[in-house]
């Protein structure tokens, strides 16, 4: 199976390549300044490298995205510029070379104000300009390629890149007193069991006419920024010395970022277990590989 990763060394695209090569597989990875979505030349120029013209790669994975979801309210046109118009580079690129797309997208495109788990059908209603930058990605990959799997994900973590685990354990290490924000639940995501998971979906539909449309994978069970950040540091406490000693709970109100976040973003993730034969762990198990991994004492 050959394939091209196209953010290959952001959080995720890491974990994709990592796990690509431990399938045997040839993955080609591209990632700026060489390649930039927002430029179908360079985009031509990695899907070249990645394979002759006549015989082109099998699967297309986007995981490069701008990520920055408070600098976003300030600088709305990079956010477009990569989410809405790279996403549309990529999807005319799949359709010109017949090369089928897979896409990261996110939670944040929902409005948070359901009180069940959101289906990949049901409608979006983005509320920050990186959630409204995601959700005009999704729809211009609808529109133009149809061989497309969008996958939306939420609260990544993993052993690669700034994530909120590693933000707080260094301030478990830093602080006696921590606030969390209590109000907002979601599900935590492990970005090596996201990048398994969209290998599995690349294999599977490879070659198929069907299993394209959109998607939804996290781990599984669902928890406060609170909830999360008292399991990371009694986890990361097992290592070493965490020194906080206590973890207050607090409502979004009392600590406002630039960018309004959804309340409840729990994603339903059957349809992407049953088409593609998945099965998800739950949140906590990964979080415990993770820092075995960091802490060097992985088997
Ligand atoms: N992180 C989360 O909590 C989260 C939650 C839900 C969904 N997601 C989605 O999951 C996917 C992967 O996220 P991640 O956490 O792995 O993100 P990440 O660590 O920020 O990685 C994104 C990668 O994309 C690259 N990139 C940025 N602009 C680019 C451009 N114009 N052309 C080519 N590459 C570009 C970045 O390069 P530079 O570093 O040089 O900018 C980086 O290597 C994204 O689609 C994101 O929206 C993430």
């Amino acid at each position: 199976m050959r394939l091209l990763i196209v953010g290959s060394n952001g959080q995720l695209g890491h974990d994709l390549m990592a796990q690509a090569r431990q399938r045997g597989w040839m993955p080609t990875g591209a990632d700026m300044p060489v390649c930039d979505i927002t430029d179908r030349q360079s985009v031509e120029r990695a899907i070249e490298s990645a394979g002759p013209a006549d015989v082109p790669v099998d699967i297309m994975i986007n995981a490069a995205a701008y990520t920055a979801v408070d600098k976003a309210e300030s600088e709305p046109e990079i956010a477009f510029a990569v989410n809405r118009d790279g996403a549309e580079v990529l999807a005319r690129a799949g359709r010109d070379h017949q090369i089928p797309l897979i896409h990261v997208s996110t939670d944040y495109v929902f409005d948070g104000r359901q009180t069940r788990p959101y289906r990949p059908t049901d409608p979006v209603n983005p509320q920050g300009v990186y959630g409204k930058s995601k959700a005009e990605g999704e729809a211009r990959i609808r529109q133009l390629w149809e061989r497309h799997v969008i996958v939306r994900t939420a609260w990544l973590f993993g052993r690669h890149g700034a994530n909120f685990v590693k933000t707080m354990i260094r301030l478990g290490k830093e602080r006696d007193t921590i606030r969390v924000v209590d109000d907002q639940v979601g599900c935590p995501t492990y970005a090596g069991d996201l990048a398994g998971a969209l290998l599995d979906a690349a294999a599977d539909v490879t070659g198929k006419t069907d299993g394209w449309g959109t998607y939804h994978y996290c781990n599984e069970g669902a928890v406060t920024w609170y909830g999360f950040t008292r399991r990371i540091l009694t986890l990361a406490g097992r290592y070493e010395r965490i020194r906080v000693g206590q973890i207050l709970p607090i409502p979004t109100s009392e600590y406002p970022l630039p960018a309004p976040r959804p309340q409840y973003s729990v994603l339903d993730c059957t349809s992407f277990e049953a088409d593609f034969g998945v099965t998800r762990r739950p949140w906590e198990a990964a979080l415990q590989e993770m820092l075995a991994g960091i802490y060097g004492t992985a088997s």
